[in-house]
């Protein structure tokens, strides 16, 4: 029997366990075709007439210029209410805020301290399509940038891939990997310290998703586990709303931290090195020479591996726009949209 043609129209995008492997395969092949219409000057128009508001709760550069850039592409208006900018959740309940934004906008991308019940809270009372650009448990549109940046680098099925993702295992990263490699059929291995493990419910959410795809997904605390990866990631050791924790993540993921010695412990040489961003790889940024100063290094790649040859994570960074203006168009635009 044909399968039904992928239509998503009207969802909101919360996490990545929600969508089927088809669905995230439709997403990623509109995302490269709106990416090389972009690249022959061909961008616009999917979007027109829409009105979108992007509600930050936390700081960002690639995902709201993604959400920003990639819906003004497409034609649609724009409001950013950044940090501390709104009565949302200060003076205003998120039920009275999300009815609101209901009567005015068509969509939300929302980036905020709360879980993925926060994004669908938001869904629900505002009764439009809620996309989250990060919580404190998930960053979905992430791993779309990074599945479709690993398509074009390792040129294999996502399915024949490893990913190794080293340190902070319990972060919004690293679940969002956990996820989408567990929908997908991958082999992940979250390695860092024990303390620092992944939830077991995110384990077992996981575990029913590669049931049905045959994925792998494990934690392990053994450098054994580095050996065939395609993929080493990282992210920073203290995520956002986390900064007080930085002095004891230190003590606990210095070994984890990605170094060149580490990428050999992979024995492929053509190992990539992936990292959502922003890095901490040297010393020239504020927070980075603070603790310097207090005797940590926060560091948790090598500037070596960060601007190696290993390192794809501009062409990462870049597929931001793309991935996000595919989750626009296909959730919100009107009349058919072919993946
Ligand atoms: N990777 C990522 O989400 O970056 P920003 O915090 O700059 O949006
Ligand atoms: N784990 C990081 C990701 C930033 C894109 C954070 O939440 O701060």
């Amino acid at each position: 029997m044909e399968k039904a043609p992928v239509n998503l129209k009207g969802r909101s995008f919360v996490t990545l366990l929600d969508f089927t492997p088809e669905e995230l395969r439709f997403l990623l092949d509109l995302a490269a075709r709106l990416k090389a219409l972009r690249r022959a000057g061909r961008a616009g128009g999917h979007l027109a007439g829409k009105n979108i508001l992007l509600l930050f709760e936390k700081t960002s550069s690639r995902t709201r210029c993604s959400f920003e850039l990639g819906a003004a592409e497409e034609g649609a208006r724009v409001s950013y209410i950044g940090p501390g900018l709104s009565q949302f959740g200060k003076k205003e309940s998120l039920e009275d805020s999300a009815r609101l934004f209901g009567r005015f906008y068509d969509a939300i991308g929302f980036r905020g301290y709360g879980s993925c019940e926060t994004v669908r809270d938001l869904a629900r009372f505002s009764g439009i399509p809620v996309w989250n650009g990060l919580t404190d448990d998930d960053h979905p549109t992430q791993i779309l940038a990074d599945f479709l940046t690993m398509e074009e680098h390792l040129r294999k099925p996502l399915a024949e891939t490893k990913v190794v993702f080293c340190g902070d295992t319990r972060n919004n990263m690293a679940y969002a990997w956990i996820y989408g490699c567990a929908r997908m059929g991958m082999r992940f291995v979250a390695y860092g310290p024990a303390a620092l493990a992944p939830d077991p419910a995110v384990l077992a959410r996981a575990a029913a998703a590669a049931e049905a795809t045959g994925a792998e997904i494990s934690f392990s605390d053994d450098a054994a586990c580095l050996a065939g990866a395609d993929v080493i990631c990282t992210d920073i050791w203290a995520s956002m709303g986390e900064e007080d924790k930085i002095a004891e993540r230190v003590r606990l993921l210095a070994p984890y931290k990605v170094t060149e010695a580490l990428l050999a412990r992979t024995g492929n040489d053509a190992v990539r090195f992936m990292h959502c961003l922003p890095a901490f790889h040297d010393f020239e940024t504020a927070t980075a020479a603070e603790q310097r100063a207090l005797g940590l290094d926060i560091r948790e790649v090598e500037d070596a591996v960060f601007r190696g040859r290993h390192s794809v994570v501009f062409d990462e960074a870049e597929n931001r726009l793309h991935t996000i203006k595919a989750v626009m168009v296909a959730t919100l635009a009107d009349g058919a949209i072919e993946g």
